[in-house]
């Protein structure tokens, strides 16, 4: 394991502005301690509250090394656990998705009731007691309608994330929606190199044909667009709705809605709305998009007629899982109201291009010619803003002294 001090070296090494030194994307050392200074200590978005209709609904996944589970216990309330059994530490659950009554180790057999409680462990003798071999919680918030957990013991304040979002995204009625498709997509890269990409849209005019039709590509950081007139009207039309537009934000999370392109409803090959039967049914539903973020690994975009979830769960040092999912309102009827392949294939073409885009990163980064490359301010704040995040959670996470007040001090 890399050594505390060496870590605090190459983070002072780094120069303010630029990407990282070439270990933070490729050694093994790093990657291990990214699981644990970041994905074992922060909120994470896993999915959606209807994924998980009805009591033993569950959805299982691993996050770095720890399998968990969230399942719809039968108060009706969303819970999660490590998915590890307190007999001898099997997994419990595979990773995916289920319903079950209760919680049965494959190994053994002992059986977990949805709140976690041991109700049957064999063979084991009379001064046992189960309430003592509970299933571990984890935490889990639920934000009008979308699923976030952490696996810390003390989690990072989700009160005023939840105060910002919760308004801004109840009108877009997740929780009266349906999943309409999902998929991993596995790359070979790096997951910070996966989100830098997924942080700036310096990369789409050349990149990402689809996605421009209907995306605003020249975007600024705080989600607004360069045509003022454009973008006062927008809010004012936001505004006579109801619906806030931001932008808001802290150190991990951000919230805004913008509006598409001139003429353009929705994210779609030609900025028509894909679904007959909208989530938010205002203005034909060209309400522009919602979009929430947050570190490390996720951004959402809520449109009239679809939400699409783009979270990313590293598995290696070099590989990485970007989970996708696309929500529409529960009474659209697939092939009538909205058809999959035409509902997933702006985001679809776009993750596929950004894969290849992040793979040949990672190549480029990992040749003896790399060397850390300076941000567009302009184009690449959100890339600056991730990287500066990435590097205060890892000082912090190692107790070395943040680079900010090393800085002003
Ligand atoms: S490890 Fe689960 S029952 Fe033995
Ligand atoms: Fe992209």
């Amino acid at each position: 394991m890399r050594r505390r001090h060496e870590l605090c070296d190459l983070l002072d090494e780094r120069r303010p502005g630029y990407s990282l030194p070439q270990p933070f994307y490729n050694d093994p050392d790093i990657y291990a301690l990214d699981i644990e200074g970041v994905f074992n200590a922060c909120w994470l978005m896993i999915g959606f509250s209807v994924e998980l209709p009805k009591p033993g609904n569950y959805l299982a996944m691993t996050i770095g090394r720890t399998p968990v589970v969230v399942i719809r216990d039968r108060a009706g309330a969303i819970r999660g656990f490590f998915n590890s059994c307190r007999h001898r530490g099997a997994q419990i659950c595979q990773d995916g998705t289920g319903r079950a009554a209760k919680l049965v180790c494959p190994y053994h057999q002992w059986t977990y009731g949805l709140d976690g409680r041991l109700l049957h462990a064999g063979a084991m003798p009379e001064n046992f007691d189960a309430n003592d071999h509970p299933l571990r919680p984890i935490h889990v918030e639920v934000v009008a309608g979308a699923i976030y957990i952490c696996l810390a013991q003390t989690p990072p304040d989700f009160a005023p994330f939840r105060r910002a979002l919760e308004p801004m995204l109840a009108p877009h009625g997740f929780e009266n929606a349906k999943l309409a498709h999902q998929y991993v997509l596995v790359e070979k890269a790096n997951w910070k190199l996966v989100m830098e990409n997924g942080r700036e849209c310096y990369h789409c005019a050349a990149n990402h044909p689809e996605l421009g039709i209907s995306f605003p590509i020249g975007i600024s950081a705080n989600m607004s667009i360069e045509d003022d007139t454009r973008m006062r009207g927008y809010c004012q039309r936001m505004a006579a709705h109801g619906l806030e537009v931001g932008p808001t934000d802290g150190s991990w999370w951000q919230i805004a809605r913008f509006p598409l392109n001139e003429g353009m409803i929705s994210m779609s090959p030609d900025g028509a709305p894909l679904v007959k039967k909208p989530m938010l049914d205002l203005d034909g539903g060209d309400t522009g998009s919602l979009r929430f973020s947050i570190e490390p690994h996720n951004f959402c975009h809520a449109l009239g007629d679809y939400a699409f979830m783009f979270s990313v769960l590293p598995v290696g040092p070099e590989e990485t899982h970007v989970v996708a999912k696309w929500l529409v309102h529960e009474d659209a009827v697939e092939g009538v109201d909205y058809d999959v392949p035409s509902l997933i294939n702006t985001w679809d073409m776009t993750n596929r291009q950004d894969r290849d885009l992040a793979e040949n990163n990672q190549r480029g980064v990992n040749g003896l010619g790399y060397l850390p490359g300076p941000y567009s301010p302009k184009a690449e704040g959100l890339v600056l803003r991730f990287i500066d995040w990435y590097c205060e959670r890892m000082r912090a996470h190692i107790g070395a002294p943040s680079a900010r007040i090393a800085e002003v001090a």
